[in-house]
This record gives C-alpha cells, sequence and structure tokens, in this order.
C-alpha cells in the first residue's frame, strides 16, 4: 500500500508477512469446543478457527498434529462441536488447561457433557448448538497447522436457539445471546443485532 492510498484520517500500517500476522489486531471468530474419545475417555478442546464449510452439512477447524484432538479423530473417525453460551466462557477456558505428566485434562471434570447420538462422543450440555461430525478429510499444509473437515450426520439446537418462520430474530438473540471470541484473547457475548441489508436483487 503507498501513500496516496491512504484516506483521511486512515493511516495504513504494513505487517511484516515473514512472521504471524493476527495478534496486531483484533478479528471476530466463533468459539466451538470440540470434543474427542481418547483411551482415558474424552477430550473437548476450544476452537475458535472453525466455520460450517459451505452450504452443505460440512463443518472444519484449523488443528494442529501436535494436539490431541486432530489425532483422536482420526483413530476413531469423528468428532462432536459444541456452541457454548456466554455464560459458559470459563468452562470453556478449562477445555484449553494444560494436560498432566500422564496426559489426562483433569479441568475437563468442570464441563459437564452428555452423550452424543450417533457417533461415539460426548456433547456439552448447556450450548445452544451440538453438531456429531464424521471424519471426512485432514489437509495439512498450512504451516504448523491442518484443517480437519467433518461430515455433520446428526445435529440439534436448544428450543430457546431454535429460528422460528414466524419469529423476531433480533428478540431470539436478545434473550439467548451468542459468543463470539475477538482473537486474540477476548469474547463478546451478542444480543444486540440487526437485519443484513442485503442488495434487492440479491440471490445466494
Ligand atoms: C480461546 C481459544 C481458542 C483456541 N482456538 C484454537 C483453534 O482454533 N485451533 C487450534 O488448533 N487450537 C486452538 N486453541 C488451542 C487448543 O484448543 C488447546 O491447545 C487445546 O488444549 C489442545 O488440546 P488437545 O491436545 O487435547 O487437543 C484454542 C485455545 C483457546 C484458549
Amino acid at each position: 500500500m503507498s501513500e496516496t492510498d491512504e484516506t483521511p484520517g486512515q493511516r495504513p500500517v504494513p505487517l511484516p508477512v515473514d512472521s504471524p500476522i493476527w495478534k496486531s489486531f483484533f478479528t471476530v471468530a466463533p468459539l466451538v469446543l470440540v470434543g474427542t474419545m481418547e483411551a482415558e475417555g474424552h477430550d473437548l478442546a476450544p476452537k475458535h478457527m472453525a466455520m460450517p464449510l459451505g452450504w452443505s452439512n460440512y463443518f472444519c477447524f484449523a488443528c494442529s498434529p501436535r494436539h490431541a484432538t486432530q489425532r483422536n479423530a482420526q483413530d476413531t473417525g469423528v468428532f462432536t462441536v459444541s456452541f457454548p453460551r456466554p455464560e459458559q466462557i470459563v468452562e470453556t477456558s478449562m477445555a484449553a488447561a494444560p494436560r498432566q505428566a500422564e496426559g489426562d485434562k483433569p479441568s475437563l471434570a468442570a464441563v459437564p457433557t452428555f452423550p452424543a447420538s450417533e457417533v461415539e462422543g460426548v456433547l456439552v450440555r448447556d450450548a445452544y448448538l451440538w453438531l456429531e461430525c464424521r471424519l471426512n478429510q485432514v489437509v495439512d499444509g498450512f504451516g504448523a497447522n491442518t484443517l480437519i473437515i467433518g461430515e455433520v450426520v446428526a445435529a440439534a439446537v436448544d428450543e430457546r436457539s431454535m429460528r422460528a418462520s414466524e419469529g423476531d430474530d433480533a428478540d431470539l438473540l436478545a434473550e439467548s445471546p451468542t459468543l463470539a471470541y475477538l482473537a486474540p484473547g477476548r469474547f463478546a457475548k451478542i444480543s444486540q443485532t440487526y437485519s443484513f441489508p442485503y442488495h434487492t436483487n440479491f440471490k445466494l
């Protein structure tokens, strides 16, 4: 970018791309808990680089071969995704506690779960959306990271968060707010929202 690209009040600061740029500003992301099964029981890990992949029922998240989540998903062929509510931010953080020397994560005891229905796994109680996924692909080649893709084979949404054709979406989100992760290191409770101003001729 050159100085001529500047608009009043705006001054682009170049960020060196020979190292990761992502800690120099905030971006909005979801925050989910990915569940996998391992020898000792289950594992849960927070992921913010996570999203639906396209319009069909696929879900993906960035992971790393160093994380048990990836090894577990590859060993079992499945994973679950729970979308926590803002009130569950501490539980969500607990799931990223370091493992003990024996390899277990005792902090997971503070995150109540219930069994998944279609895959062998657990889902987080009091979340607002639950996905059960069969592993579709693990794509590597993104530095230290991988992209884990699953096909959603079962899903459920808490009744309070389910959109109804006759309902008001703004009211739904005001009464049942969603959690956003503002990377790095902040979060937001989203309860005040607005209709997207689609162009009249917009078609998906
Ligand atoms: C708020 C938050 C967001 C995170 N997002 C991701 C992510 O998107 N991808 C990832 O690989 N790790 C992410 N992590 C780190 C892992 O979830 C964490 O290292 C986890 O403990 C790994 O556990 P595991 O070895 O049991 O898989 C995140 C951690 C936190 C606290």
